[in-house]
């Protein structure tokens, strides 16, 4: 039998045939409540200062996501918080990505349906308007093409695509919903797809402590977040030169140096897609927003609090013989060459967590058009 755990690439899977799902009496599936008026989705935009910024614009360029409408959003919404997504009735999107944590869930590994570990870290969930590559190893395109995987996947909600639409089309609020949002009431796998991504979309994330600073010099911050960012932003630690720009993200992927052998460790990331040396342990630069409240924090969730990213940055980087060269003394030349020391003081490891926390959006987390309609 194949373990579903290692399966990287869905289409590499033998699937075991899917069990039959949990019935659902349609009659008693709980009932969204909903605005009279659709919420204006198609209107949110980022501001000025995002739509004007030159690295935004390329990473926003990217076409592979749904045009949004008002009615295919709030569908997506609906279909983010339903339990009757998962084959037992009992786990949404939402049991793993809730609003409150910036969409992660607290846990560094998390169970759905069948009780069985995830084998990485949740993400935290955000600005999916400038983001092309989805998972930890990237092995996604586009949020479209990622919303389904969930749903089929047997440790988080073992839904056969099939069985679900024939379920979906059974529940009263469905059809007409399907109809506001796509002109017929049919269910599709397709339209299930496009209505989530639709609502991810919404996802902005961009009213943090940080963006008030940057409209107000930072008068807003305290010594110790100003020292903190001094330090995020120096030539030294060189953070921003991987969570960089609005974002605090990359659209690359790197080895930050957790393991010296992450294969033999268990997880290799990329790498066990591309069977390359060089791509061993490397992960997705995942964005720093939110990371106030989005930890256990890695791939693996092996850090349960800031202070210990910070501290493994400053002290205990590995010398993987891919290693970043940013991670390295000199900051450029070969990879692999041997991880930096910062030997940072108390007070800029102190700083560097508070900086980190001026990224918690105060919007996004509680905005009523992204919260649980049920
Ligand atoms: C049982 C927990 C669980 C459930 C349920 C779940 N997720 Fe996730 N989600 C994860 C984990 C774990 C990852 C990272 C997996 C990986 O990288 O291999 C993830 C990753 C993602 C990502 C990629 C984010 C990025 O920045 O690359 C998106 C988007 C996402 N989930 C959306 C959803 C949607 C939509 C649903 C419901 C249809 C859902 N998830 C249900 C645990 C869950
Ligand atoms: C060479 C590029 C690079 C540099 C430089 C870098 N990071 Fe990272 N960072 C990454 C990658 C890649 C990951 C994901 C690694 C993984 O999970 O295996 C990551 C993960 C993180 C996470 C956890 C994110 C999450 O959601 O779990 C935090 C926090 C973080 N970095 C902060 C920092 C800070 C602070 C600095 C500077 C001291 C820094 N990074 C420097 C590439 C980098």
């Amino acid at each position: 039998m194949v373990v579903w755990g290692v399966c990287g690439m869905w289409a590499g899977c033998t699937k075991e045939p899917p069990l039959d799902p949990d019935p659902l009496d349609p009659a008693e599936s709980a009932q969204p409540v909903l605005p009279d008026e659709t919420f204006p989705y198609s209107e949110l935009t980022y501001p000025q200062t995002w739509l004007g910024d030159p690295a935004l614009q390329l990473a926003g360029s990217f076409s592979g996501n749904p045009q949004v409408t008002d009615a295919g959003a709030t569908l997506g919404r609906v279909l983010f918080y339903d339990v009757a997504l998962s084959r037992t009735n009992d786990v949404s999107c939402a049991t793993c990505h809730q609003q409150a944590l910036g969409f992660s869930d607290g846990l560094s590994q998390s169970t759905g349906v069948s009780g069985v570990p995830t084998r990485r870290n949740t993400m935290a969930l955000s600005n999916f308007r400038y983001q092309r590559r989805m998972f930890w190893d990237q092995r996604t395109n586009g949020v479209v093409n990622q919303v389904l995987q969930p749903i089929e996947h047997p440790d988080e909600m073992d839904m056969s695509l099939d069985a679900l639409t024939t379920k979906l089309q059974a529940i009263a609020h469905y059809p007409p919903l399907f109809e506001s949002a796509f002109g017929d009431s049919l269910v599709t796998p397709d339209r299930i797809a496009s209505a989530m991504a639709q609502f991810l979309q919404a996802f902005h994330s961009y009213s943090s402590r940080y963006d008030e600073g940057l409209a107000t010099g930072f008068a807003n911050f305290t010594p110790s977040e100003m020292l903190g960012k001094e330090v995020f932003f120096n030539g030294e630690t060189r953070c921003n030169q991987c969570h960089s720009g609005l974002l605090f993200q990359s659209g690359q992927a790197f080895i930050n140096g957790l393991e010296v052998d992450y294969e033999a460790q268990g997880d290799g990331g990329i790498g066990e897609l591309t069977g390359s040396a060089d791509d061993d342990g490397r992960f997705k630069t995942v964005s720093l927003r939110n990371i106030g409240i989005t930890g256990p924090f890695m791939h693996d969730g092996r850090f349960a609090t800031l202070r210990e990213v910070v501290d493994f940055y400053s002290d205990n980087i590995q010398p993987h013989p891919y290693l970043d060269e940013r991670l390295s003394e000199a900051g450029s030349g070969p990879l692999g060459q041997a991880p930096y020391q910062l030997n940072l003081t108390e007070e800029e490891r102190q700083g560097l967590v508070d900086f980190l926390h001026t990224l918690t959006d105060t919007v996004m987390v509680s905005a009523w058009w992204l919260s649980d309609p049920f």
